[in-house]
């Protein structure tokens, strides 16, 4: 591909360009280490897709109040149209709330399933215990965002801080899933078949919400699956610094998310000091910042080949409110 004027030689195919291949998309998701831009991107990303007219959500499932801060307004725990932005609608879930539902779900579950099995234990101490911990919390929002995703009330998503780990485990249980809820369900009709023989009265089965639960849950991972692979319908941008962190990060993920085929839509380099503004006479650590940069951007170079769709300079402040936002958008879809 010839490379288009303005941009940054590191990128082939620009952010522009690759959704023009890939007009379809729809669920767009932003990944990287801690504090490297991925709120700022996934912003200007969304911004983008509602001014060019389609009903955008941007969400962020970070516990972090992240995106009332980006746009200067409050958008916790409710979906708010972006003021002085048409078609932009953003939303960051309670995380609070979410995990406290989750809770609720699960021991209302295994208080049923203790009743069943005739266990007199109090379902409290299960619970605690099988919830006290980050990998519940993380599967917790991953529901919650898949859940927003399966509504389908907009045109486009971004969400903010892709669930690395969780799509990546999500992927690879699947299969275990599906096994599992299948040798489930052949036990549990054997059992019931030998109940009604060895029963004399014919009072109709009661209802199992335990099973019920397994096969609603293994169904939404198959249907999150398929949207999650779907190149068509979804891309995983992960965003970088010239920096040797950042970057060990993202080879990471972007190996993991190859191998179980999900979509990476590119990377994003972000924070790039602009050389044109650093002089002989500058400060030697900025001189040396500048030098230490451009030898990671060989390094990205060679790493993510034909993959960077866009390099974002370190801007004169921190990108906040809409004006900045849109100023950005502009730097990302250049
Ligand atoms: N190109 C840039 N120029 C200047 N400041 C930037 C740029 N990109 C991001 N920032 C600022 O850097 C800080 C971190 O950005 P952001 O919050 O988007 O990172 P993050 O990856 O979402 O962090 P976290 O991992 O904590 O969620 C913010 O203050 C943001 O305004
Ligand atoms: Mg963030």
């Amino acid at each position: 591909m010839t490379q288009q004027t303005g941009l940054h030689p590191l990128v082939q195919e620009n952010m522009r360009g690759f959704l023009e291949k890939h007009p379809h998309l729809k669920y767009n998701f932003f990944g990287g280490k801690g504090g490297v831009g991925k709120t700022v991107l996934a912003g200007a990303s969304a911004l983008a897709f509602a001014r060019l007219g389609k009903r955008t959500l941007l969400a962020s499932t970070n516990p972090v109040h992240s995106l009332s801060g980006l746009l200067s307004q409050n958008v916790f725990g409710q979906v708010v149209q972006v003021t002085g932005v048409p078609n932009l609608f953003a939303y960051e879930i309670d995380t609070k709330d979410t995990i406290e539902k989750s809770k609720q779900e699960i021991k209302e579950k295994v208080s049923w399933f203790l009743k069943f099995a005739e266990i007199r234990t109090q379902a409290d101490a299960f619970v605690e215990s099988a919830t006290m911990n980050p990998a519940f919390e993380e599967s917790a929002m991953f529901e919650n965002m898949i859940d927003i995703m399966f509504k389908d009330e907009y045109e486009v998503y971004v969400f903010d801080t892709a669930p690395t780990a969780n799509a990546r485990r999500l992927l690879g249980m699947s299969s275990v899933y599906s096994l599992w809820v299948g040798k489930m369900m052949k036990s549990r009709e054997e059992a019931q078949s030998l109940r009604q023989v060895l029963s004399y009265s014919k009072k109709k089965e009661e209802k199992d919400p335990l099973m019920d639960y397994l096969l609603s849950f293994q169904q939404r991972m198959a249907h999150a699956k398929e949207l999650l692979t779907d190149a068509q319908k979804t891309a995983f941008f992960f965003v970088t610094l010239p920096e040797a962190l950042p970057i060990a990060v993202i080879t990471r993920f972007i190996a993991w998310f190859k191998e179980f085929g999900i979509p990476v839509g590119g990377v994003v380099v972000n924070m790039l000091i602009d050389k044109a503004q650093v002089r002989a006479d500058s400060p030697e650590f900025v001189r040396n910042r500048v030098a230490m940069q451009e030898a990671y951007m060989e390094e990205i170079k060679s790493d993510f080949p034909g993959m960077v769709r866009a390099v974002l300079p370190l801007f004169e402040t921190e990108i906040r409110g809409v004006e900045m936002l849109k100023r950005t958008a502009d730097a990302l879809y250049c």
